[in-house]
């Protein structure tokens, strides 16, 4: 299986970018939003949305980052300098591993605090003895690590629009 060519990226690396850069995205808004609505029936929908719809986007994380694992980062369309191109690569490492860390640390959250954890409506666990050790280790992350993830986010936004002007690799990544 072959993920790009040097000028083309397979539509499964196209597709599964925008997934997870737009599914990443509003994630955390609905969570930043949820951290700042009182505590209600507005707040536990968003919170059910939140949780089911972060599942879901794990499960495919999990699976783009075994894809990147068999297939390699997309190769480079322009010799970067050095510094630009370790930069590059790091950023993008950073981006991969924050999407399956970020979910998983709420999922830890969600198992720890016992109250139980659900998906669509359907039971995954049941509510339990709070594992503490786990919620506040969860707890830790997940509220940190979002936000560190916003100045990642821009910083590679504005890299990526940067270097569309060089190499024209934004156009590459939206399949032209
Ligand atoms: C990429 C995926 C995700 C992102 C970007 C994300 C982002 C966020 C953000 C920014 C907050 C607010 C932080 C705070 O309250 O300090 C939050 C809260 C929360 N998230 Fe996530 N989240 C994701 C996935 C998940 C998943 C998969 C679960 C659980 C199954 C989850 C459960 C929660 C819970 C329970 C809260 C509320 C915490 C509280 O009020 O104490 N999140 N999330
Ligand atoms: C509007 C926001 C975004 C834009 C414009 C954008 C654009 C791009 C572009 C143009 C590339 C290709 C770079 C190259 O060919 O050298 C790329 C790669 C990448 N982007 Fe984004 N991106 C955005 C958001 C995100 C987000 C939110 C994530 C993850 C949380 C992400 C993760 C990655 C990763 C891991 C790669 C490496 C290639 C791959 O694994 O498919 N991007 N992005």
């Amino acid at each position: 299986m072959t993920a790009v060519t040097s000028s083309r990226l397979s539509r499964l690396t196209i597709g599964l970018h925008w997934f997870i850069a737009i599914g990443f995205m509003a994630l955390l808004v609905s969570g930043l939003i949820m951290e700042n609505m009182d505590r209600g029936p507005a707040q536990f929908q968003l919170m059910n949305a939140h949780k089911s719809l972060g599942s879901l986007f794990f499960l495919v994380a999990a699976f783009r980052v075994g894809y990147r694992m068999l297939t390699g980062f997309p190769t480079e369309l322009s010799n970067k300098p050095r510094w630009q191109a370790s930069m590059a690569h790091g950023v993008h490492w950073v981006l991969l591993a924050a999407t399956v860390l970020v979910p998983l640390s709420g999922i830890a959250m969600t198992l720890g605090n016992g109250f139980g954890y659900e998906v669509f409506g359907m039971t995954l666990v049941e509510r339990g003895e709070p594992i503490v050790w786990l919620r506040d280790m969860g707890r830790a992350v997940h509220g940190a690590a979002p936000k560190v993830m916003i100045a990642v986010i821009v910083l590679h936004t504005v890299a990526a629009i940067r270097q569309q002007f060089v190499d024209g690799s934004l156009s590459r990544m939206l399949g032209r």
